[in-house]
């Protein structure tokens, strides 16, 4: 079974000038556990909605919405927090941390969310923030890192909780080509070594080429679903 799997999934909004917009428009589609896609279009061609509603930050209009086999669009807030906190881990473009806390102190939040002891949430985070590649940055304020060591954190903080989804909203958006490199093969790493299924948003076609499958959205339509050719796939028997 897909682990994400959209039915006639339609967002409408309300526009200020009191007129319907389809930032999904009656939407299907499935994610196989373990795939690594890019969601590709113009601004406003709805990839921010499409993620909301997988990670539950949101609800459709119309349709339904089933991830890891939880019915998003009949759960309640409580279990759609749960379920968000061990199911799902986001990354966003401004990376979201508490500025004046230190890494660790970011990544340790979903943990103590979910009822973790203090020394537990503490050494699991020490081992993430090393997974990342900041094993020497723990204490320091996220406000004195750089953006890519900020994006870092988040990551480590996104995959605390071992989420089967990693949703990411322009991860490289706020960082410079190389830096960005960086980040999108930490995304791969964690994909292959972990198994998680993790969808990305990105405005760049050379990071979006990174993914095993891209989706271009226009207009709250998907309008292209293909697989991506891995380089030397053609030398493959
Ligand atoms: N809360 C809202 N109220 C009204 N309209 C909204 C709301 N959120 C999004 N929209 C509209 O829905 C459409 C899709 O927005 P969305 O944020 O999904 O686009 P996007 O593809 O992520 O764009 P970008 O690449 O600029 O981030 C846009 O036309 C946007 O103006
Ligand atoms: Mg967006």
């Amino acid at each position: 079974m897909a682990i994400i799997s959209l039915k006639n999934v339609s967002k409408i909004y309300r526009t200020a000038a009191g007129e319907q917009l389809a930032a999904l428009d009656n939407v299907n589609l499935e994610i196989e556990e373990g795939e690594f896609v890019a969601v590709v279009g113009e601004s406003g061609s709805g990839k921010t909605t499409l993620l909301n509603m997988i990670g539950g930050l949101d609800q459709p209009t119309e349709g339904s919405v089933l991830v890891d086999s939880h019915d998003i669009t009949s759960a309640g807030d409580r279990e759609l927090s749960l379920f968000r906190n061990r199911s799902i881990g986001f990354i966003f473009q401004s990376f979201h941390l508490q500025p004046l806390q230190t890494a660790l102190a970011n990544v340790m939040v979903p943990l103590l969310f979910a009822d973790a002891s203090w020394p537990e949430a503490r050494k699991k985070s020490e081992t993430s923030l090393g997974l990342v590649g900041l094993a020497d940055k723990v204490n320091q304020r996220a406000n004195q890192l750089s953006a890519g060591q900020c994006q870092r954190v988040a990551i480590a903080r996104a995959i605390i909780n071992s989420p089967r989804i990693l949703l990411a909203d322009e991860p490289t958006g706020n960082l410079d080509v190389h830096t960005g490199t960086d980040i999108i093969n930490l995304l791969k790493q964690i994909n292959m070594e972990q198994k998680t299924t993790v969808l990305l948003v990105t405005h760049e076609r050379d990071v979006a080429s990174q993914a095993q499958r891209m989706i271009t959205i226009k207009e709250g339509l998907i309008i292209s679903d293909a697989a991506i050719k891995a380089e030397g796939d053609e030398n493959k028997q």
